[in-house]
Order: C-alpha cells, then sequence, then structure tokens
C-alpha cells in the first residue's frame, strides 16, 4: 500500500474536494478500515460516537441499491464512483434514551474526519445530501432513531474528461469561497 508521507494539517484541509470524476480502481480494504479508523478518533458530546457506517464496493448489490435512491443529478456521476458509504446518526444517547442534539454535528465531524484521512491516503470523497431519506431508510432497514446523513461517494480521481460536459465544466472551475473576514468577527454582533 502506498500512503504518500504525512502532510501539514492545512494543506490536507486544502486539498479535499468533492470531486465527480471518479478512477475505475478499487479502494483497497486496509484504505477503507483506515478511513473508518480516522472516523473513530472524531470528538463527540458525551463521547457517544452516534455515527454508524454502510458501505459498499462497486459490483456489490447494496452499491445499486443506494445510487437508487440519489437524486438523479448525483446518480449520473455517483454511481460509477468505487465505494459508496452511508454516513448513519442515532439520534438518541444509548444509556438513557435523551434526545442527542449534538447527533447531527457529531456526525458531521466523523465524516469530514473521513474526508481529511481520505487525502491523506490519496483519495477523495464527495459528500452527497441529494438522496430519497425514506427510500435509503427502507434500503437499509434502518430501525426507529437512525438516520442518513450523507451519502459519500470514495475513490481515486478520474479523469474530468469523462464527465458529461456541464459536470465537466464544474469539475475544472476555480473554488470559491468566503473571505475569512466575512464570518470571523471580533466584536459583538
Ligand atoms: C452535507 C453536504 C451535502 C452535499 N450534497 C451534495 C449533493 O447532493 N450533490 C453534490 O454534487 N454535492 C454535494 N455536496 C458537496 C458540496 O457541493 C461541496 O462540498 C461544496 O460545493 C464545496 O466544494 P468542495 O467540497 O469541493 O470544497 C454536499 C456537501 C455537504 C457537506
Amino acid at each position: 500500500m502506498n500512503i504518500p508521507a504525512e502532510e501539514p494539517v492545512i494543506s490536507l484541509i486544502k486539498e479535499r474536494r468533492s470531486i465527480r470524476a471518479f478512477s475505475n480502481k478499487e479502494v483497497e480494504p486496509e484504505k477503507i478500515t483506515e478511513l473508518f479508523e480516522a472516523a473513530r478518533w472524531a470528538p463527540s458530546a458525551m463521547n457517544e460516537q452516534p455515527w454508524m457506517y454502510v458501505y459498499a464496493g462497486k459490483g456489490q448489490q447494496l452499491h445499486s441499491d443506494i445510487v437508487e435512491t440519489l437524486f438523479p443529478g448525483n446518480q449520473s456521476w455517483a454511481g460509477k464512483a468505487p465505494l459508496l458509504i452511508v454516513s448513519i446518526m442515532r439520534d438518541t444517547f444509548i444509556n438513557n434514551g435523551n434526545p442527542n442534539n449534538s447527533a447531527l454535528h457529531d456526525t458531521g465531524m466523523a465524516n469530514y474526519a473521513i474526508s481529511l484521512g481520505a487525502v491523506s491516503l490519496g483519495l477523495h470523497t464527495h459528500m452527497m445530501g441529494g438522496f430519497h431519506q425514506e427510500a435509503l431508510k427502507q434500503k437499509l432497514n434502518l430501525s426507529e432513531g437512525l438516520h442518513p446523513v450523507v451519502v459519500m461517494a470514495v475513490g481515486y480521481a478520474g479523469s474530468p474528461d469523462d464527465l458529461p460536459e456541464g459536470l465537466k465544466h464544474r469539475e475544472l472551475a476555480a473554488r470559491t469561497r468566503k473571505p475569512v473576514s466575512a464570518f470571523t468577527f471580533n466584536q459583538i454582533l
């Protein structure tokens, strides 16, 4: 397994981007384990770790089942991703059944850990909220209190030339961000 040398964190953060063009190359099982290891060490309220992940490699029936629940705009490219990961959160604390108002936040942090871990392994991720909640819940047979948060497409970068023209354009477009000054304040708002 060829894991690139350790990189400074900020560079990992900037390198992460939501690609749509994935190569056919499979994600090695050891790397899949590493991705979930990254999630494992994410912080969470009361150390509840309210996340769960269901994953499927291309070729598995489960992969097609997940793709079917995506919005059409996502199906067009995510169906080709070699690995799909469904991020799921539990909305109550296991020990007392009380609502866990941090579950979405904490699951998002675990997802971000996965996405940064992926970059360090030479992989890319693309999170999608564009899926049919109920359809995905049913496909995965999720019990009450478990909710899909995002579907993540994961794999090695492919060639943007293999995407339809509109998506290719988006893939190659410059990334945009608000300036730091637009969201940071050193005074009462
Ligand atoms: C919760 C969430 C839901 C998203 N849903 C979709 C989606 O359904 N389809 C899609 O193409 N991208 C989706 N994205 C990706 C965003 O569009 C992307 O993160 C944003 O444009 C910034 O681009 P970057 O991730 O390459 O920096 C989603 C991202 C997040 C965090």
